[in-house]
């Protein structure tokens, strides 16, 4: 993954605990593609040495403004003027009151004064005491920064250094790197609303066995966040999967079909986009039992039987036709063979504008994919890339779409 491939980024460090996950966070910038130049205050140097940030970097580290290596020595004029964004983590209580003031006593907040506003984003990921983070003077400091056009990447909750437990925590590494990853992407559903399913479906048989499938789920989660990453506000309603939420994603858990198309119905009812991903269990058993069905002693097995569970997809897209509503539906279909035939008719048979198609043993827990998109106009083959791609290019072509219309 080259996610940040020729991205330059400032990565400003200020004085707090949290200093120790900057370095995580320097390195997964660089291994995602970054070049990443530090800049510290003196406090920050309390915490975290320059060596460190210098070695994971793989560059010097800036700590004064008086710093003659700089042919003009202006390294706040210097440093801003290169960056494609600068990201302050962790950001103290005491360094996000200096922004606010616009005060420049030190290289970093004189930096981010003398940046050109427009062209180099500044984003904040604070770090501090829960009472800190809570006090009014912080949350008014916070509100003024995003009105000054920052971006404020929020915080976690949680077990303090100062042993509260609270909010306050800088994000992980991880997320502020998601959170960065994104910041970049084009925002082609800013204002929409995206409703995914994702993962297998369980039919429960009694309360300790069931039926489903091997289906991951991670070609929805790639797809709830990409769609996050394009602006969009997006719903994930997950059957039962082992994958972390997408940031900023609303991630609904259900088991079985039916428990998914009420969930997926209550939402796409306001949205507009439905992208259908899920690999719902065609049938479900005919009937549950409430308690563990045993064994008899005779030997004989049980008999199942089956009835046919709702189609989500298509449900779905009828009561959004009936409407006349503006949703538009996209299903996935997993196919073994004849992969063109059966997906324009399977377009046709859901009542869909857009399938993507793919070779379900090609892809099936696989981290990349292969899609064909078939729509009214015919069928368009996408090169395999990872499902992250695959992601962004399908969020791309729905976004077109919906501008067409
Ligand atoms: N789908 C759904 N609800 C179902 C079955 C399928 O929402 N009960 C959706 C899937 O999420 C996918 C699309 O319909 O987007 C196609 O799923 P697939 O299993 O390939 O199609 P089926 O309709 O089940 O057809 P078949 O099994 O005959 O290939």
């Amino acid at each position: 993954m080259n996610d940040l491939a020729g991205k330059h980024i400032v990565l400003g460090l200020t004085g707090g605990i949290a200093c120790y996950k900057a370095a995580e966070l320097c390195r997964a910038l660089v291994k995602e593609g970054a070049t990443v130049q530090v800049v510290m205050t003196e406090a920050s140097e309390q915490f975290i040495t320059p060596v460190t940030m210098q070695a994971l970097s793989g560059r010097p580290v800036y700590t004064s403004q008086w710093d003659a290596r700089e042919p003009n020595n202006m390294p706040h004029i210097n440093l801003s003027r290169q960056s494609d964004a600068i990201l302050i983590a962790p950001c103290s209580a005491d360094f996000m009151a200096k922004l606010v003031h616009g005060r420049a006593d030190e290289l970093l907040s004189l930096m981010c004064l003398a940046r050109p506003v427009d062209k180099v984003p500044l984003l904040i990921a604070p770090a501090m005491n829960r009472e800190m983070w809570a006090h009014p003077a912080t949350q008014r400091n916070m509100q003024q920064l995003a009105d000054d056009g920052a971006t404020i990447l929020g915080v976690g909750s949680g077990f303090q250094a100062c042993g509260e437990t609270g909010d306050g925590r800088m994000l992980e590494p991880n997320e502020l790197l998601e959170d960065l990853i994104a910041f970049f992407q084009p925002k082609a559903l800013a204002g929409k609303k995206v409703v995914v399913t994702a993962g297998p479906t369980f039919e429960a048989l009694d309360p300790i066995r069931g039926i489903t499938n091997h289906s991951s789920g991670k070609m929805g989660f790639a797809i709830a966040r990409a769609a996050r990453e394009a602006g969009a506000d997006v719903v994930l309603v997950a059957g039962p999967v082992h994958l972390p939420t997408p940031r900023g994603v609303r991630r609904i858990d259900v088991q079985s079909a039916r428990d998914m198309l009420a969930a997926t119905e209550g939402e796409a009812a306001r949205a507009d986009v439905f992208v259908a991903t899920a690999a719902v269990a065609d049938w479900r058993p005919a009937t549950h039992s409430d308690q563990k069905i045993k064994k008899d002693g005779s030997g004989a097995a049980p008999t199942l039987a089956f009835v046919e569970n709702p189609d989500i997809l298509a449900t779905v897209a009828k009561t959004a036709r009936a409407k006349s509503g503006a949703l538009f539906c996209v299903g996935f279909a997993a196919e073994s063979h004849d992969l063109v035939k059966h997906a324009t008719a399977k377009r046709e048979r859901k009542g869909i504008p857009l399938l993507v198609g793919n070779i379900g043993p090609l892809t099936f827990g696989q981290d990349d994919n292969q899609m064909l998109l078939v729509d009214a106009n015919g069928v368009q083959e996408l090169p395999r890339a990872s499902k992250l791609d695959c992601a962004r290019r399908l969020v791309a072509e729905i976004a077109q779409r919906l501008q067409r219309r």
